[in-house]
């Protein structure tokens, strides 16, 4: 096929998701792939990952230890996470793994496992935990829980984190989703506990359109270039969550979905790479920048995008881009709220 086909081919594929977003898509992509772009040895680097003991996060961390890296793997449960760092340290034979645990829905979890970092390299920190409830379900915190541990959670584990990752000229990576190309940013709607009546994927696509902004906001406003701020999504891979909270999705589609291995593939590009990541800020969807908004009436409008800031910076307590005062975190008095 002439190359002038086989990219219109290309398009019209990668314009039906389908064969885009699922395995076939994934290999079509891989062919341009440059395998030297991961021959690289990260043993003097340190990686946190969030949520790694499952699905996209765990094959994340498991390929950054084969790459040498010392990786801390970040669960919310001390089980699961014990079980996880035991599969990954036989399976890399990598002993510089290790576990602690964090619950990033919970804001002051995330103080205290920042606080407990605060004198550690963080050369890589990949934004990968996420959920996708199917009822409201409120915080301590008074978030509503999608919001808080695919949002509000990373916004704040970055902004203390920012001496840590200057310090490495570090890379961070937030894991976004395909969904949120449905999705205009809407920060009143996030902020105010999602749709009523509660509608978890919109919730869960309106959380990941957000968070490819943060994504933008950050590689603006922070760091001046020193840390690298990445955002992608992982096509549709076999995970657990897939599973439990799309089981009529996981039905259909469960034949073309990518492994976890192949959904994760561009987090790992994106942390180890040499060439990856630049210039800082961008979308990318298999180890290519992706558009962020291809579907009419889904771009936001510059205003909406400082009101999000605004929203964050009040619900973590802290603006990681204010010199001074502002920028230290603030505790936040627990509230205990219905859900
Ligand atoms: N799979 C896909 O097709 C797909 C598509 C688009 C986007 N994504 C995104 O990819 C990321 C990984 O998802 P996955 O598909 O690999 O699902 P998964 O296997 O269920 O992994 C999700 C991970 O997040 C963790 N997690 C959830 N809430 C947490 C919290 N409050 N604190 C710390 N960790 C928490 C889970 O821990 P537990 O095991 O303790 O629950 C689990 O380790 C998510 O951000 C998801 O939105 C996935």
């Amino acid at each position: 096929m002439s190359g002038l086909l086989s990219g219109l081919f290309d398009s019209v594929l990668d314009a039906s998701v389908v064969f885009s977003f699922g395995r076939s898509g994934f290999r079509r992509h891989a062919r341009r792939f440059d395998p030297g772009d991961l021959e690289v040895d990260l043993s003097g680097k340190t990686a946190f990952v969030t949520g790694a003991n499952s699905g996209i996060g765990k094959a994340a961390a498991r390929s950054l230890a084969r790459l040498g890296a010392r990786v801390v793997l970040l669960c919310r449960d001390e089980a699961r996470g014990r079980d996880a760092l035991g599969e990954l340290r036989r399976e890399t034979g990598n002993r510089r793994l290790e576990l602690v645990r964090l619950d990033v829905s919970d804001l002051g979890d995330v103080r205290r496992v920042a606080a407990s970092l605060a004198g550690e390299p963080v050369d890589v920190l990949v934004h990968n935990a996420g959920v996708l409830p199917d009822r409201r379900v409120t915080t301590p915190d008074g978030l509503e829980l999608t919001l808080a541990t695919n949002l509000v959670g990373p916004f704040l584990l970055t902004g203390l984190l920012v001496p840590a990752l200057e310090r490495a000229g570090g890379r961070v990576v937030h894991v976004s989703s395909g969904g949120m190309y449905t999705q205009r940013l809407d920060v009143d709607g996030l902020f105010r506990g999602g749709p009523d009546p509660f509608d978890g994927v919109v919730q869960y696509a309106r959380t990941k359109r957000a968070l490819v902004v943060l994504n933008e906001l950050l590689a603006e406003r922070l760091s001046a270039g020193v840390v690298t701020f990445s955002a992608m999504h992982p096509g549709w891979a076999d995970t657990p969550a897939v599973r439990t909270s799309l089981p009529r999705f996981h039905a259909l589609a469960k034949g073309i979905l990518r492994s976890p291995d192949e959904g994760a593939d561009t987090v790992v590009w994106l942390a180890a790479s040499r060439a990856a990541g630049r210039p800082s800020g961008l979308f990318w969807f298999d180890r290519a920048p992706a558009a962020t908004t291809p579907l009419p009436g889904t771009l936001e409008r510059a205003e909406e995008r400082g009101r999000l800031w605004e929203a964050l910076v009040g619900a973590a307590g802290l603006d990681p881009a204010a010199k001074g005062p502002r920028g230290a975190a603030r505790g936040r008095k627990r509230r205990t709220r219905g859900s």
